[in-house]
């Protein structure tokens, strides 16, 4: 079947090519989410060294909920949005106190974490305890946009749940982490913003906008 094939050429793609990052030596759901926290405004490159530090002074959920504002300042420094680790810590003592110090496994208990929206906790969960969850963030909307021609504008909030609906009938049930984690590569290597090649896609022949040399049109994104 095709959409079979689909997750077989873009897994394969993915084992062949993927990006050599320290998250992702480790199925440890802590050192996930920093890593997709910190990834969220922050290039990778930059966010290789910060992440490394980060978890060696902090290696464990309980460090990070006693940490002091002093620390986490300075493991921050350089990166921006501060709110985003002070809701870390705040998340921390959250799972002290509802979940035994346990990240949780359950999706919508993680969605009730601090600063935890529908794309932190799918890359987590997905990532983390394989399961089939979407992670969609404006990557994988592009990705997705020109796979299947979705003339939705990607810049309106209502449109990743269609996105997410989607991802939800294409991810593999038996490696969602590594399907995620495949379109985000797509999304940063070959299927970028700037200087799209369409024939060079791995999943080219699956792409109905290089099929109907519509791709110049996606993603549809409205001009602030
Ligand atoms: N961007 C956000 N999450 C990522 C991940 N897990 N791997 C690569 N790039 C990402």
């Amino acid at each position: 079947e095709k959409i079979e094939r689909f997750r077989l050429t873009l897994l394969t793609w993915y084992d062949e090519n993927k990006r050599d990052l320290p998250w992702r030596k480790t199925s440890n759901p802590y050192y996930v989410w920093v890593s997709e926290i910190m990834l969220q405004q922050t290039q990778v490159d930059t966010v290789i060294p910060y992440y490394n530090r980060f978890i060696a002074t902090l290696p464990t959920i309980s460090d990070l909920a006693e940490a002091s504002e002093e620390t986490l300042l300075k493991l921050w420094e350089g990166l921006g949005y501060y709110s985003r680790v002070r809701n870390m810590k705040v998340a921390a003592i959250q799972i002290q106190n509802d979940f035994d110090g346990i990240f949780p496994k359950n999706h919508k208990d993680v969605l009730t974490l601090k600063g935890i929206g529908p794309y932190t906790a799918g890359a987590v969960t997905s990532i983390a305890f394989n399961q089939a969850h979407p992670a969609v963030d404006g990557n994988v909307m592009r990705v997705l946009s020109r796979l299947f021609e979705i003339d939705l504008d990607i810049s309106k909030a209502s449109t990743r749940k269609v996105f997410e609906q989607i991802i939800s009938h294409l991810i593999d049930p038996v490696r969602p982490g590594d399907f995620n984690q495949a379109l985000m590569d797509l999304g940063a290597t070959i299927c970028t913003p700037k200087n799209y090649s369409p024939e060079l896609s791995p999943v080219k022949e699956f792409n109905a906008s290089y099929i109907n040399e519509t791709w110049r049109k996606y993603p549809v994104k409205k001009k602030k």
